[in-house]
């Protein structure tokens, strides 16, 4: 199994802290059957910046020591962007790290409260230099909950979005819980990761979400979710189903 979004490099954002932290967490991905797991530290996101060369070493350093503690657990190098005004101009910096150099995947965060009217923009920019970004737990934005249309109009463009696996087993609450499987269910989620940060509060729990959206919505799905992060780090483009609309529930026929 492939998890395309971590914070297993120790020390360098609000994820493992120490080594043994983070040899910790590779023991965990190992007992969910993780064989490659994706090192995507925070970038740009106000407290932490990680460009591309300094996440190559930490991700060389940390695959030598569990090689080391013989711990069959691959490191792939990854980097989660918050969104700002100027990414399309540091695009030629080499500061990025898509999730394979041929796909030019990235993932993309945007803030917990909004989105910034210049994210279309920018998500347009990014296609047009055959980048694709991935929205990262878009099931967490406050506005996108409020109204999924504009999740719809990003991913009718070409983008695509990560639903986080504790969001799906429900450890963000029930409100974030069923605005995942919506977003399933409307065709809007095309990966599922486990953002792990630690072992303990902010887990993997990616067997846990994949039961669950086996259960909810078939085995096909799973497969499809699953698959798609198989693909990409072969570096192979995924398919796009047709989104559909979220209707929001009519409470109490007031609406
Ligand atoms: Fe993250």
């Amino acid at each position: 199994m492939i998890d395309i979004h971590s914070h297993v490099l120790p020390g360098i954002d609000d994820g493992a802290e120490t080594i043994e932290q983070a040899v910790a967490m590779a023991k965990v991905a190992v007992e969910e059957g993780i064989t490659h797991l994706y090192a995507t530290p925070h970038h740009r996101n106000g407290r932490y910046e990680n460009e591309r060369s300094a996440i190559l070493e930490h991700v060389a350093h940390l695959n030598t020591e569990l090689q080391q503690r013989k711990i069959p657990l691959q490191i792939l190098p990854g980097q989660e962007i918050r969104i700002y005004k100027e990414l399309i101009e540091d695009l030629d910096r080499d500061v990025f790290t898509p999730l394979h150099h041929e796909l030019k995947y990235l993932l993309i965060e945007l803030p917990s409260n909004h989105v910034p009217a210049y994210a279309a923009e920018i998500f347009f920019e990014l296609s047009l230099r055959n980048y694709t970004p991935i929205i990262v737990h878009p099931e967490r934005n406050s506005e996108i909950i409020e109204n999924p249309d504009i999740l719809y109009e990003f991913i009718i463009t070409g983008a695509l979005t990560q639903i986080t696996a504790s969001s799906i087993a429900g450890k963000f609450g029930k409100k974030i819980m069923n605005f995942s499987n919506d977003l399933i269910n409307a065709n809007m989620a095309h990966f599922i990761a486990s953002d792990a940060h630690n072992t303990d509060s902010r887990g993997f729990h990616l067997v846990k979400a994949y039961e669950r959206v086996q259960k909810q919505f078939g085995i096909d799905m799973r497969y499809y979710l699953q698959e798609n992060a198989e693909l990409v780090s072969q570096g192979k483009s995924i398919f796009t189903p047709q989104p559909s609309y979220i209707r929001k529930k009519k409470f109490l026929g007031i609406f």
